[in-house]
């Protein structure tokens, strides 16, 4: 017999147990375990040693309203007291009603959603959507981005009938640059470019088959976690154009952008473009609870009426998950956090221009709403990188890495271990003018560790 109650739980046994039992993502497995936390409030998290530090990451941009808001708690409680969960093929009051406000809060005519536990799995259904749909098997993406750690499971499922309504083979990808102004890879300058990465996307569908072989195109409409890369206003117009000449869907994976994080709901309402598919995940809960959601234009939705919709999961449409969602979503318009997001967001943008204007290793400072990021470089004038691709792979400290301890050490986390040479800081919606001067202090000191190593 297992004594489950009496597992010892000293703090050098919890340590132990990270070390020995537990994969850390992302990452060569550490010798140590990393310091724990025991709590968080608003913008702020506290460790078991009783430090108190700025959540300006908030948690790789889920927690959008700030942690320990007591009105989700307590909606947690209360569903957690009637069903927590069922059968995906009942209904369930949260999810009927979750599934009808994203309809509401999502732009143009998106209205079928299919809700899961998560980012990955959300895309992993829109590109599923996107097969079955068009039947067809080509998927372009773009160089520098991330949808999510698993791999595109459904090829795996073989025998199951289940798997027959798939494309055979599974997804056929296509890469194409990003409209990343900064470091063009046409070599151009925006706006004499004449938006030659759309120009490109537009050739690469003709050579790979055009509309009988590409299905769709997934992107972040800022990219978050390979760089912040904010588009030019013409860019998804543009695209949209291209997309509707080939059939080819428009797959937006708005799992950080989503949820008010760029000052509005969704980035694409900067834009005016309603996406076939979109997905949403971290901002929909704020890490409460774990959801993801994947909604289609209804046309696409009303097309599974009379086709078979391969798809599913045990979990699909969970009650306690959606009731969070619930919970969650009111808050953003009720307490203006978009609005802020918008307003807030500005100043941090100005007052990291005032970054790189003081250091010689902020090449670049990119951003919309509350979702900026500080381009390290180690020469402004030839833009030099400060590390190389593969640095987040490569064992040992780099620079960048760094900067993130440094942040950690003088009280602060932000995305600083990200795979690209950009540190992001994306505090929650709920920030005030006072801790973004805080958070901007931090990390004004923590970048002088990245100075040591660029061109004065
Ligand atoms: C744009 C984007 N899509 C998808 C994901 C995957 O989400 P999850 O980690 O919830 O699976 C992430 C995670 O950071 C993301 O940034």
């Amino acid at each position: 017999m297992i004594d489950f109650k009496n597992i010892p739980s000293e703090k050098e046994d919890l340590d132990r147990y990270e070390v020995e039992n537990n994969f850390q993502s992302w990452s060569y497995q550490p010798a140590q375990s990393p310091p724990r936390v025991v709590s968080a409030k608003g913008v702020r998290f506290t460790t078991e040693d009783g430090r108190e530090r700025l959540d300006f990451s908030s948690c790789f941009v889920s927690h959008n309203i700030g942690h320990q808001d007591p009105r989700v708690v307590e909606a947690i409680c209360q569903q957690a007291q009637t069903l927590t969960s069922f059968a995906p093929s009942m209904s369930n009051k949260p999810r009927a009603l979750l599934a009808k406000t994203l309809a509401e809060i999502t732009p143009g005519d998106l209205s079928r959603s299919f809700i899961s536990l998560g980012g990955a799995e959300a895309n992993e259904a829109a590109v599923k959507i996107c097969h079955q749909f068009t039947g067809r098997r080509k998927i372009i993406t773009r160089f520098r981005t991330y949808h999510g750690g698993t791999s595109t499971a459904m090829t795996l499922s073989a025998g199951d009938s289940r798997s027959w309504a798939q494309v055979l083979g599974g997804t056929d990808m296509i890469k194409v640059p990003q409209p990343y102004c900064y470091r063009c890879m046409f070599g151009q300058a925006y706006p004499q470019c004449d938006l030659q990465c759309v120009k490109y996307i537009d050739e690469a569908i003709e050579l790979e088959g055009g509309g009988d072989q590409v299905a769709g195109i997934i992107f972040e409409p800022v990219t978050g976690a390979n760089g912040i890369i904010v588009p030019p206003p013409e860019y998804f117009p543009e695209l949209r154009k291209v997309c509707d000449k080939w059939g080819v869907l428009m797959i937006a994976d708005e799992v950080m952008t989503g949820l008010g994080r760029t000052g509005k709901w969704f980035a694409m309402n900067h834009w005016d473009v309603t996406p076939d598919i979109m997905t949403m995940a971290k901002g929909l809960t704020c890490g409460y609870l774990p959801l993801g959601a994947t909604i289609v234009r209804e046309h696409i939705g009303d097309r599974f009426k009379d086709q078979f919709f391969s798809h599913g999961a045990t979990y699909a449409g969970h009650a306690l998950g959606c009731a969070t969602a619930l919970s969650v979503i009111p808050i953003y318009q009720s307490d203006n956090l978009i609005e802020n997001s918008a307003k807030m967001g500005s100043y941090l943008l100005e007052k990291a221009q005032e970054l790189k204007d003081k250091h010689p290793c902020v090449g670049d400072v990119r951003g919309l709403g509350l979702f900026v990021g500080l381009e390290l470089v180690k020469n402004k004038k030839t833009k030099e990188p400060m590390t190389s691709t593969d640095a987040k792979i490569r064992a040992g400290m780099n620079p960048k890495l760094e900067v993130a301890k440094k942040l950690g050490e003088l009280g602060m986390m932000a995305m600083a271990a990200n795979p690209v040479n950009v540190v992001v800081m994306a505090p929650p919606l709920i920030v005030t003018k006072d801790e973004i001067d805080e958070g901007v202090a931090i990390m004004d000191q923590a970048l002088k560790v990245a100075d040591v190593y660029a061109e004065k």
